[in-house]
């Protein structure tokens, strides 16, 4: 029970990564707060995770909504100890297809992919400050991707919004180290999600070669292809990760990016 007394609220933890990383945590003892765009999903998500649970419903890109979800949690809980930025994926109206360059990237949607993927750590981070600072520490992790670290034709504007992730992850590890709080990103690699499986059916639309293939199917040809250890990532691969960063295991570490992608970026590549 490395976080037992720990608090901790995870964006975008109604499904997916947000979900299995809040189901590591609480196995280590800590007490979550999940926010979500989907409230009435989080609502369902937090009851099967039993009394030390709740999920709440806010746009984490909002400052005013993630705010308010942030002290519904203090509220709950007494403090935060530690910040999941988890929340994002392909923004409402940014998906200008598969295949298609920054050329065809609107302004709209280049706005929106910043705003889910960029805006919501920024919005969230705010307002978990101080309450980490009144506990006299904590940790933040940042859930950036692969795509941060390459270039994009397929999702320029998304491996932008990650990129800076990153950046913001070194620069709020200087400025938060006074404060003893610790601030890490990781970048996944190929999870089945549900964004996954709304991109494999896109690409089943726009890539001649997966018209006769089902979206999991292309997603595996595409695990198959780029992971030198040859499987895809889980989302208990990431939380295995979260947890150590957040325990006194990661008690040094501040600042860093950590791949949990199975070897994709030990091969050179564009996505
Ligand atoms: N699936 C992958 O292969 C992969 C790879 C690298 C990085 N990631 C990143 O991991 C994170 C989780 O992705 P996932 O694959 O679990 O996707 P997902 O679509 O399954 O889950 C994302 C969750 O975030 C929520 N969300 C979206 N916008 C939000 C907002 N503004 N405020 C609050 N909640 C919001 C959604 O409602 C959803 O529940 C994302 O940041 C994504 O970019 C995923």
């Amino acid at each position: 029970m490395r976080l037992k007394d720990k608090v901790a609220i995870v964006t975008g933890g109604a499904r997916g990564i947000g979900e299995g990383v809040a189901r590591c945590l609480a196995a280590e003892g800590a007490r979550i707060a999940l926010i979500d765009i989907d409230g009435e999903e989080v609502e369902k998500t937090a009851k099967t995770f039993g009394g030390a649970t709740i999920g709440i419903g806010a746009d984490a890109s909002d400052e005013a909504q993630v705010r308010a979800a942030t002290e519904q949690a203090v509220a709950r809980f007494g403090g935060v100890d530690i910040l999941v930025n988890n929340a994002g994926g392909g923004g409402q109206l940014a998906i200008g297809g598969i295949g298609n360059p920054f050329t065809n990237v609107t302004q709209e949607g280049w706005d929106d992919w910043l705003a889910v993927n960029l805006r919501t750590t920024f919005a969230a981070t705010k307002a978990a400050i101080p309450h980490l600072q009144k506990r006299g520490g904590g940790s933040i992790v940042n859930i950036s991707s692969i795509a941060a670290l390459m270039p994009s034709l397929a999702i320029p504007a998304y491996a932008a919004a990650k990129a800076g992730v990153l950046s913001l992850t070194k620069t709020l590890a200087l400025e938060l180290a006074e404060h003893n709080i610790r601030v890490n990103a990781i970048c996944p690699g190929l999870l089945w999600t549900r964004a996954w499986e709304m991109m494999a059916t896109m690409m089943k639309m726009a890539v001649p070669k997966y018209a006769d293939m089902e979206p999991r199917g292309i997603f595996l040809d595409i695990v198959k292809r780029s992971v030198p250890l040859g499987r895809e990532q889980t989302p208990e691969d990431i939380g295995k990760l979260v947890v150590m960063l957040s325990s006194a295991d990661g008690e040094n570490i501040t600042g860093q990016a950590i791949s949990v992608d199975g070897g994709i970026t030990l091969r050179v590549g564009v996505i």
